[in-house]
């Protein structure tokens, strides 16, 4: 569940009591220099549209006057994006709360101290196991040990640093040991859930899936930690797949944005339906199309059918436009 869902059920309001988004999840590059197998984004290589420095801007500026709190930064490999730090320390000037997912292989001392200097509400890394090799088999071209390093380098800087593990086939088993190793680098919080069906991860779906038996040996182990670092460290784990999250969401859609590098803003990560574009639109006119996009017939019936099927989250990255 993302955060604006949490808000909006803490405020017992819906979606379309917002007049923009509480949330907003951008990812601002698909350049990445690894090439992870479950990757949701497919990333790799840069488009070749992706939003220029008027347009980031543009976007930034109204991001500040409809007060939206909070922003998290991913890609593709945000630190890869030329605009990084001044993204950042615009959002950060105008007290948006700001999260970034990062697969932590640029942040050596010198960046963790410029990090430590915007004082991010959070900055997430990316470790798929508890190791070397069983990291890099799933994070092709990754380097734990870069991965490990950063986390050092943002704790040492005081940064609020949480780790994220995505379990496969090739890494579910240890899970209870990254979790040990997320407390013995000084991590604010681990962060888990069921691997998504979607990009790379769709694609690979075969090799990588967790069978039901290992998944309830993870969230058995999952159960225990979360007991035994109760006090010192947070455990957090999403027990639900992307089905099931679809199925609730067509219900409750979230007060939230995903904004894909070139502007286009998808209606949720696995659909494939685009409501709006920042290069063309303004993001309170995209809102609105993203209020009547759930009401919108062929997105109900498609994500009826992606229920019914979930093989077809693979279409998920083929955007179909709705606006
Ligand atoms: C798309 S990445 C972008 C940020 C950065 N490159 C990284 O790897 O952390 C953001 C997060 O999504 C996770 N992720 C990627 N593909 C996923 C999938 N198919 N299911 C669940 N999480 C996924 C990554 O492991 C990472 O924690
Ligand atoms: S998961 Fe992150 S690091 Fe891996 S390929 Fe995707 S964007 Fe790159």
């Amino acid at each position: 569940m993302d955060i604006a869902s949490e808000m909006d059920m803490q405020a017992g309001l819906s979606f379309l009591d917002y007049n923009a988004p509480l949330f907003i999840a951008w990812q601002i590059n698909t350049e990445c220099n690894l090439g992870c197998l479950h990757c949701c984004e497919e990333a790799g290589h840069s488009m070749s549209d992706e939003m220029d420095k008027d347009e980031v801007f543009n976007f930034l500026r109204q991001i500040v006057e409809l007060k939206i709190p909070y922003v998290a930064l991913s890609g593709g490999e945000p630190l890869l994006h030329p605009l990084f730090f001044e993204i950042c320390e615009f959002l950060k000037s105008s007290n948006i709360s700001l999260k970034v997912e990062t697969n932590g292989e640029f942040i050596d001392h010198e960046i963790a101290k410029r990090i430590a200097g915007l004082r991010f509400r959070s900055v997430q890394i990316s470790l798929d196991g508890a190791n070397a090799s069983t990291h890099e088999r799933l994070r092709l071209a990754g380097d734990w040990n870069k991965a490990v390093a950063a986390c050092r380098f943002l704790v040492k800087e005081d940064v609020n640093t949480e780790i994220v593990f995505v379990p496969t086939r090739f890494n579910i088993h240890e899970v209870g040991e990254l979790i040990d190793l997320a407390y013995s680098l000084g991590a604010y919080g681990v962060y888990t859930g069921k691997v998504m069906r979607i990009g790379r991860a769709a694609k690979n779906w075969g090799i990588l899936c967790p069978s039901d038996k290992e998944y309830e040996k993870f969230f058995a182990v999952l159960k225990r930690k979360m007991d035994e670092y109760k006090e010192r460290m947070k455990v957090y784990y999403y027990p639900y797949d992307v089905i099931e999250e679809l199925k609730y969401r067509l219900e409750y859609p979230s007060a939230s944005a995903l904004i894909l590098p070139n502007g286009k803003v998808k209606l949720i990560g696995p659909l494939p339906f685009v409501c709006g574009d920042l290069k063309k639109q303004t993001l309170e006119e995209i809102w609105k199309n993203y209020k009547e996009a759930w009401q919108n017939t062929k997105v109900i019936e498609f994500a009826k059918r992606v229920i019914a099927e979930p093989k077809l989250l693979a279409e998920s990255n083929k955007w179909v436009e709705i606006y």
